[in-house]
């Protein structure tokens, strides 16, 4: 029998949200095209072992061509949202100065489309493209960041403001700090205590300007920031294992969210981060918010590692029902907790704005009569879904859930082996295909 939206959610609420989240790196190519300035993901890709399978973006799911297309999909899945990225190097091909009018045109282009076909855009204003030529300057381990990261805000808003309401200041606060400058698997691949412990603080004093900016020029707006939120639990009941998992715990889930919206950093970072905070900080980062976007996955494992600048790392997951066709541990209750947990904490209304699977390498193909047929990926989101009707049921005010992703894409680090799309895109050819995941979305949702 299909499901609906009341055997799997009988506790939704009337008014709730249902979308799709995209990133520009990772789906629109054209990285060379209309005046583009480089990002440092193009320079990542072209470091050798940047990327897992050796591959770029600079096609990516072409999207930047076919966006017209994609909007198309997008109202055949029957989404009311949609959540983007908007490329800062596209705007400003240098990170500041000079705009490129092409660059703003495209999102014209794009919001315009998405408000003609009835889908509210939400637009993230940092998903992790940072201009290269920012980061030849010190990129977010530089103070001075701040200000480039305000006059860029200042363009989108002005810019696209009379018709976008809903802005994310960023994307993953945690992750691209983390894996940017002390674990480096990403970009810029910084592997040192103090760059990771000044891109935290930076970050954060340009999400408190960047509210502030967007609440000032926008009429209406509705503003957050987007967090991955996952459990660190400790690999063993050792006490290096322990320490190593309250550590992570604490750069992972604590270091944005509670500046921001509790005023203070967590007490086992407070005292490392000092000699970054100047007086009035911490002010000028808890700036009220609308709503807290979560991104959740799945639970941490950590052990003890003292290789790494901080002493953790990531261990296997421990014994538990590993989906053989995602290749994934599924922890829904730990989503369930999550959720709860983010609303006892911060009281502010949650949006789910990433959750979804990737597939292992070789899912997700056309068969011999051009059907996509991910069946894993219906049995994950709807067990999540049921996972979100427990938090729901508790009393979490969770008010909408964007699954990731729209497209399949280029994935950060790996390249194109897992495939999170609810549309599968045959990368050489562009051709777009609605996976079986993306008819079962469609089918619950229409009767929102
Ligand atoms: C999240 C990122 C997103 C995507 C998913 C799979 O951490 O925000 O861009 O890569 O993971």
């Amino acid at each position: 029998m299909a499901d609906t939206l009341s055997s799997l959610l009988p506790a939704l609420p009337s008014a709730f949200v249902w979308g799709a989240s995209t990133s520009a790196y990772q789906i629109e190519g054209a990285v060379t095209e209309d005046g583009r300035g480089p990002s440092i993901w193009d320079t990542r890709c072209r470091q050798a072992g940047g990327i897992g399978d050796g591959s770029n973006a600079d096609i990516a799911a072409d999207h930047y061509h076919r966006w017209r297309e994609d909007i198309g999909l997008m109202r055949e899945l029957g989404i009311g949202a949609y959540r983007f990225s908007v490329a800062w190097p596209r705007l400003l091909p240098r990170g500041r100065g000079k705009v490129n009018p092409a660059g703003v045109a495209f999102y014209d282009r794009l919001i315009d489309g998405l408000l003609e076909a009835g889908i509210e855009p939400w637009l993230c204003l940092y998903h992790w493209d940072l201009p290269q030529a920012l980061d030849d300057l010190g990129g977010w381990t530089n103070r001075e960041c701040v200000g480039w990261y305000e006059d860029y805000a200042v363009l989108v808003a002005r810019r696209y403001g009379d018709r976008v309401k809903h802005f994310a200041t960023f994307n993953e606060f945690s992750v691209f700090t983390l894996f940017g400058y002390a674990i480096p698997w990403a970009a810029p691949g910084v592997s040192d205590r103090a760059a990771h412990l000044r891109a935290i603080h930076h970050v954060n004093l340009a999400h408190g300007a960047g509210v502030d900016i967007l609440r000032s020029h926008v009429k209406e707006a509705s503003i957050g920031g987007i967090h991955n939120r996952q459990a660190v639990r400790p690999a063993s009941d050792s006490q290096a294992d322990q320490d190593a998992a309250a550590l992570l715990d604490a750069h992972w889930n604590g270091v944005f969210c509670d500046p921001q919206c509790l005023g203070a950093y967590p007490d086992l970072v407070a005292e490392t981060i000092e000699p970054f905070v100047k007086p009035g900080d911490l002010a000028r980062i808890c700036r009220p918010l609308d709503w807290l976007g979560l991104n959740h996955y799945g639970p941490i494992f950590a052990r003890a590692d003292a290789t790494t600048p901080w002493g953790y790392g990531w261990a296997d997951t421990p014994p538990a029902p590993i989906d053989p066709a995602i290749g994934w541990a599924i922890f829904p209750e730990a989503f369930t907790e999550e959720l709860l947990t983010l609303h006892h904490r911060y009281h502010l209304p949650i949006y789910v704005t990433e959750n979804g699977c990737g597939g292992g390498a070789g899912s997700d193909q056309p068969d011999a009569d051009g059907q996509v047929a991910d069946s894993h990926r219906i049995a994950y989101l709807r067990t999540y879904l049921a996972a979100l009707n427990n938090a729901l049921t508790q009393g979490a005010d969770v008010r909408g859930y964007f699954v990731w992703s729209l497209l399949d894409a280029f994935e950060w680090g790996s390249g194109y082996g897992p495939r999170f799309g609810l549309i599968h895109v045959d990368f050489a050819s562009g051709t777009r295909t609605l996976k079986h995941s993306g008819q079962w979305y469609r089918s619950l949702i229409q009767n929102s």
